[in-house]
């Protein structure tokens, strides 16, 4: 549905933002993982028709949507990362005035705001303002207003930020009933919000695409690396050199390590291998890009 072309963004003063990333988008989940500064928001703007690419094309159903952006914004619902809301508006006005803008009115617009209310789970603060709102809430609007309209394109960049952990499981949980047949597209840093509802998952580094994979796929790769062992406290340093830790607990008998090693085989003594997760497996791509 969705097909990125040798997108390419740089920036006045020659930052890259994004560069020759290339990528066929089809219905489900897409998560996005990258550290600070990768891109993601570079390319989800673009994607959005908000920021335009200084090079390279996308199609949107087949149609290049840089060029002739209306028919792709018809079907868009975006959550930006840095979304805004109107404070002196409740979270009922807002969605009302956003759905407006989307060309929804009468009762079909308050019966899609008020569903949108409830399954953000803020029915019950509908009616007050939105400037008293925390932040966790402010981003549940920011997810319910991209789901007006039956959007067929989702891109919400960092969803999660702000979430507790009821929430998070709540937005989780709406994803997977979402994106059947639709395009969604999710960045988040953190893993786990994508493990359960991805189905593939796109990695970027400095502007371009290092792996694209179904969940399983990226685990298989890391099948065999991951290890844990137990080290004392002052041979940590060491083990820190010789291996990717990627989780670390202290206890009485010495330092608890979950591991990615450098090639095949543990690399610290006492190891004993674990299935990895995709925790790991995010690890060791990052590590091979680098
Ligand atoms: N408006 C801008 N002007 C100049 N450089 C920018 C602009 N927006 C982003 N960049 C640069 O482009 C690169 C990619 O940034 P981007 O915000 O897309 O990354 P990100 O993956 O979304 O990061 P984060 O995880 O921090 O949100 C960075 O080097 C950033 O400094
Ligand atoms: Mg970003």
């Amino acid at each position: 549905m969705l097909s990125i072309q040798s997108l390419g963004k740089r920036y006045p003063g020659r930052t890259v933002g994004l560069e020759d990333f290339t990528l066929d988008v089809g219905e489900g989940v897409l998560g996005l993982l990258g550290p600070n500064g990768a891109g993601k928001s570079t390319l989800m703007s673009i994607l959005a028709t908000v920021t335009r690419p200084t090079s390279g094309v996308f199609l949107w159903r087949g149609r290049d949507a840089a060029k002739d952006p209306l028919p792709l914004r018809r079907e868009l619902g975006y959550l930006p990362q840095d979304f805004g809301v109107y404070e002196r508006l409740t979270a009922r006005e807002f969605l009302l005035y956003l759905g407006r803008l989307k060309g929804l009115s009468g009762a079909e617009l308050s019966r899609r705001v008020r569903e949108l209310l409830e399954l953000v789970n803020l029915h019950g603060a509908a009616d007050r303002r939105l400037g008293g709102y925390s932040g966790g809430m402010r981003q549940r609007i920011g997810i319910a207003q991209a789901l007006l309209g039956d959007p067929k394109l989702v891109i919400v960049d960092e969803p999660t930020v702000g979430l507790d952990p009821e929430e998070r499981v709540r937005f989780r949980n709406l994803l997977a009933e979402i994106a059947h047949g639709r395009v969604v597209i999710l960045s988040t840093h953190i893993v786990s919000d994508v493990e359960a509802v991805a189905t593939e998952i796109a990695v970027m580094r400095r502007g371009r695409l290092v792996a694209h994979a179904t969940p399983e796929a990226l685990l298989s790769r890391a099948s065999g690396r991951v290890f844990r062992a137990v080290v004392p406290a002052e041979r940590l340093a060491d083990a820190q050199r010789a291996v990717h830790v990627s989780n670390l607990v202290r206890r009485a008998d010495g330092v608890h390590l979950r591991y990615v090693a450098n090639g095949s085989g543990s690399a610290l003594p006492g190891s004993t291998p674990v299935e990895p997760d995709l925790e790991d497996a995010y690890l060791l791509t990052n590590l091979e890009a680098a």
